[in-house]
């Protein structure tokens, strides 16, 4: 997508300095800073402190960081190490998991001498591929937001919820829910997006509204409380979110609080779906409230606010008393029954073993 005019990617190679670059997303909305990753440990601290984050992202990230040690340390040792370490840094994010045995898959059969070349010809790929998975998830989610639109009086607006970033910041390009919403754009649909602002770490308020701000998407930055009594008074049409995980049988770990959205849209009557590419499916765990490991993260998130000073500075303040500890449970899992549909790059389906099978036959078991 492009910031002033410009088109970025999350991440790429640069070709000039040999290095890969990314947007770090910490300093974001207040700063545009890129920077360059050079070696596995800056890749782990790129992924573990959130420079990058998003499950789509953090699995382009980890393979970069795999032809990196590649080109360092290309020897058996070297590549069970580095699965290892990076594999580490963020339990919940499946993408990850993927995109490390993606890598090894490749890389192991090859003499060691020829696997830094095939390491960063597959990261680029799974970028690419990352790109196209969402372009077609934005293709098929259209078709559901124009039904909806077909219900409304011609150019009345739809109004869709997300919650969290799972927008092109949190993907190599397009994002997964925000893709529909870009596509909608495109076709002509008028669309405004409330955007939860996604305590305690403000994704929504800092990288979705600074998204939506940037393609010229209409949109309002609101609590994260708010979303229920919205769609008690008809403001919501649809939710979309994205997701770290989703099980074989459809149920969805998202982003903290994603599981109040969808008690609450399913209350109202308000459909509710979730965007991903495949390699966000586990097809390995079933029941995602007993499988999936939901990562806590420090409590410094939560007694603490980051932001921007009258003068332009960026900074963090307390918001607690001294001595009050923060509880950080990152994610959280919202069962197949509350989810409308999944969007993926192959189509939607219902949110069940038969729905997932019906589409990925050949992973279904
Ligand atoms: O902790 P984060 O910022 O990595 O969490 C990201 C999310 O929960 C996203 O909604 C999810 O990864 C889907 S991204 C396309």
């Amino acid at each position: 997508m492009k910031v002033d005019g410009k088109h970025y990617r999350s991440i790429w190679f640069n070709d000039a300095e040999k290095k890969v670059e990314i947007i770090d997303q910490r300093w974001l909305p207040h700063e545009f800073r890129v920077v360059a990753l050079d070696n596995r440990d800056d890749f782990a601290a790129a992924i573990r402190d959130m420079w990058v984050r998003g499950a789509p992202l953090i699995g382009a990230t980890a393979a970069y960081g795999v032809a990196v040690e590649m080109r360092d340390d290309p020897s058996d040792e070297g590549l069970d190490n580095i699965w290892e370490f990076l594999h580490a840094t963020r339990p919940t994010a499946i993408n990850l998991r993927w995109a490390l045995n993606v890598m090894r898959d490749l890389l192991k059969p090859l003499p060691p001498e020829k696997r830094a070349e095939a390491a960063y010809k597959r990261a680029a790929e799974i970028c690419d591929e990352d790109v196209e998975c969402n372009r077609m998830i934005g293709v098929n989610g259209l078709e559901i937001i124009k039904q909806i639109a077909a219900k409304k009086k011609p150019g009345e607006v739809v109004n869709i919820l997300t919650h969290c970033n799972a927008g092109w910041l949190a993907t190599v390009d397009w994002g997964t829910a925000t893709s529909p919403m870009y596509h909608a754009m495109e076709a002509g649909i008028p669309v405004h997006i409330w955007v939860d602002e996604t305590r305690p770490r403000n994704q929504g308020a800092h990288l979705t509204a600074w998204e939506m701000v940037h393609h010229g998407v209409p949109h309002h930055l609101i609590v994260d409380n708010a979303g229920g009594h919205l769609m008690q008074h008809g403001k919501v049409d649809m939710v979309i979110v994205g997701t770290d995980r989703t099980t074989a049988h459809g149920d969805v770990c998202n982003k903290i609080g994603t599981y109040l959205k969808a008690l609450a849209a399913k209350d109202n009557g308000v459909p509710f779906y979730v965007a991903l590419p495949s390699p966000t499916i586990d097809w390995t765990v079933f029941d995602g409230v007993k499988e999936i490991p939901i990562e806590e993260r420090d409590d410094d998130e939560v007694t603490k606010v980051q932001g921007k000073l009258e003068d332009g500075t960026v900074t963090r303040v307390q918001i607690s008393p001294d001595g009050t500890p923060g509880g950080n449970p990152a994610f959280d899992v919202t069962p197949s029954r509350l989810v409308t549909g999944l969007i993926t790059e192959r189509g939607v389906c219902e949110a069940s073993k038969e729905g997932l099978a019906g589409l990925f036959p050949e992973k279904a078991s």
